[in-house]
């Protein structure tokens, strides 16, 4: 299977722990590259895992040129496209990119992408209520799979959520979320130069990742910082943060993922300021 690196590690480790192995795609400003052509002494991947709307954890989004290369490659190869679309009604500016099942759809036989979507960012995580979109030639597997790995999942839950959007409170909801989460995105990126003023200067080696989507930015970091060490000293000051290194495939990465959804406007600037002594030996010209 390709995964992007760095990599959601529960997709990452839900793979391996079904026993594939993990082939490493780069990321770079458009999102996952495409794989260079195959070895032909090695089978290719069969399946590409992959966050367009919103990279995880680097934040990019993925254009249209590279999601149409990305299909094309996948009709070319009988490669399948696991589309994992987990956050992208968090979008603060611009337009959407279509998603890929959509385009495959749309230009092709639909046959070439499993979308997944999930309720854990815009409700919550103990949620656990998803869906998938499938190919309409797997449906009849994936229907048998469901029904054998879970029943028919919480029924009760599945019917109020349908009834919540039927009546038009997801939508309301998702707008109260945007604006709200907009909000505390602007102060944190506010918060983080008015005490990191380093950020700003060019040859600064961090560098604030993720556009106007999602509920999180990461701080990358020069490798040689050893962010789980950072995470833990931040923890000890009350602030509780992720080393990207843990998302990291092939490519040791170094960095803070910084979530702000659940730390209101007011709280931000209080609680960069208690981490920007940490942080600002990172942020040194290199
Ligand atoms: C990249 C990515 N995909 C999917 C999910 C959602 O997973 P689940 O629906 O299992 O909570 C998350 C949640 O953190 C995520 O970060």
């Amino acid at each position: 299977v390709w995964v992007e690196d760095p990599c959601y590690w529960g997709a990452s480790r839900a793979l391996l722990d079904l026993g594939l192995s993990l082939a490493p795609l780069t990321v770079d400003d458009e999102g996952a590259r495409l794989p260079a052509a195959p070895d032909p002494t090695s089978p290719a991947p069969r399946l590409a895992y992959l966050t367009p709307s919103n990279q995880f954890p680097t934040g990019v989004a993925m254009p249209l040129a590279r999601r149409l290369a990305w299909l094309a490659h996948a009709r070319a190869h009988g490669t399948l496209l696991l589309e994992d679309d987990y956050d992208s009604e968090l979008r603060y500016k611009g337009m959407p990119f279509p998603a890929l099942q959509g385009l495959d759809a749309d230009t092709g036989q639909g046959q070439s992408v499993i979308y997944l979507g999930s309720f854990s960012k815009t409700m919550f995580p103990g949620i656990r209520l998803g869906f998938l979109v499938v190919p309409p030639a797997l449906a009849e597997l994936f229907a048998r799979a469901g029904a054998d790995h879970d029943r028919d999942g919480d029924q009760l839950l599945q019917l109020a959520m349908a009834r919540f959007i039927d009546e038009g409170h997801y939508a309301a909801h998702l707008r109260r979320l945007r604006h709200e989460y907009r909000s505390r995105r602007e102060a944190l990126v506010l918060a983080l130069h008015q005490h990191l003023p380093e950020l700003a200067e060019p040859g600064c080696a961090a560098q604030i990742l993720g556009g106007w989507r999602g509920m999180h930015l990461s701080l990358a970091l020069p490798p040689a910082v050893d962010d789980q060490a950072l995470a833990l000293r931040c923890a000890a000051l009350g602030v509780t943060v992720i080393p990207l290194s843990v998302y990291a495939v092939a490519t040791a990465t170094s960095g803070l993922l910084l979530s702000y959804s659940g730390v209101p406007r007011e709280g931000m600037d209080a609680l960069v300021a208690r981490i920007a002594p940490l942080l600002r030996a990172s942020c040194q010209r290199q």
